[in-house]
């Protein structure tokens, strides 16, 4: 009887100039490279940023690495998941060229960097009210793996809407050669968006939890009779939701991230950030206000 093999599981850099010397040589021979950021714990959604990175470039990098300089005090640096060899097996037979796993020494050996990408106004918006110097941090971070690994694209997830809106002006305003590639966001058969954070879940907070993108739904249904429309929909639908704390519902302008005025028309896009039970939650939809 003949067995399936076993797919190999992707091989881990821990230094930069490894990864350094790794990348050097596929660039030498004309070959592109796309990285997929992540802080690992990886689901399903973080496969789809990979399957994308594999259908662009011929070379596939995947880092993995909870940033502290992304965190807030209060917030779960320490207890945010970290299984590399899970991770690892996750990747396998997907394709997957290097697994960048630095440690914090590696990547902050003097400590906490004096040099920051800032965020801007944008920064202090919606979870950047909520955390502040997030925006800031992830930034940094991002720019560092953009500058060691030089990739022709680097891929993002949509759930994380400011996020992507942020890396892209970043990469535009300091001119780096990457291209932002952003997948859509995958949710599980309930809706909920997939996210490293919904393991915190118990069975009642996580069913507490499917308001969130069912208010979206709703704000979607109700965008053709305009924003307060909008706005009344999506809320009613979480206030019905015991165990949901709202932290906030808004709806930017997908080009300026800015909140729409009130008779914006047109693309538009809705953001939520929601507490169920100690975990907080984000979750994004595309609306066309009408
Ligand atoms: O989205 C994330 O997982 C992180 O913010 C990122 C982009 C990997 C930077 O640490």
């Amino acid at each position: 009887m003949s067995s399936t093999p076993t797919p190999a599981l992707p091989p881990v850099e821990s230094t930069i100039a490894g990864l350094r010397s790794r990348l050097d040589a596929v660039r030498a021979a004309g070959r592109t490279i796309a990285l997929v950021p992540t802080m690992g714990s990886l689901h399903e959604g973080h496969l789809a940023l990979v399957e994308r990175a594999r259908e662009t470039a011929d070379v596939v990098v995947v880092s993995i690495f909870v940033n502290p300089m992304q965190f807030g005090p209060t917030e779960d640096f320490d207890r945010y998941p970290r299984d590399l060899e899970a991770d690892r097996v996750a990747l396998a037979g997907l394709g997957v060229d290097a697994v960048f796993a630095p440690a914090v020494d590696e990547m902050y050996p003097t400590g906490p960097v004096q040099t920051r990408v800032t965020a801007g106004p944008v920064g202090g918006l919606f979870e950047g009210r909520s955390r502040p110097g997030h925006f800031d941090g992830m930034l940094t971070i991002v720019a560092k793996l953009l500058a060691i690994t030089q990739p022709h694209v680097v891929v993002f997830g949509e759930k994380d809407a400011q996020q992507v809106f942020l890396v892209q002006r970043m990469v535009r305003d300091l001119d780096i050669r990457a291209r932002v590639d952003v997948v859509e966001t995958v949710r599980a058969a309930d809706g909920l968006a997939l996210s490293s954070r919904n393991a915190y879940l118990d069975e009642r907070q996580r069913r507490a939890a499917r308001s969130i993108p069912d208010a979206l739904e709703a704000a979607q249904s109700a965008a053709d009779r305009g924003i307060d429309a909008v706005l009344a929909a999506a809320q009613g639908v979480l206030m019905g939701a015991e165990g949901v704390e709202l932290d906030y519902i808004a709806v930017v302008r997908p080009d300026t991230f800015q909140p729409v005025d009130d008779d914006h028309r047109g693309p538009a896009r809705a953001l939520i950030a929601a507490r169920v039970g100690s975990t907080r939650l984000i979750d994004t939809a595309l609306l066309h206000l009408g």
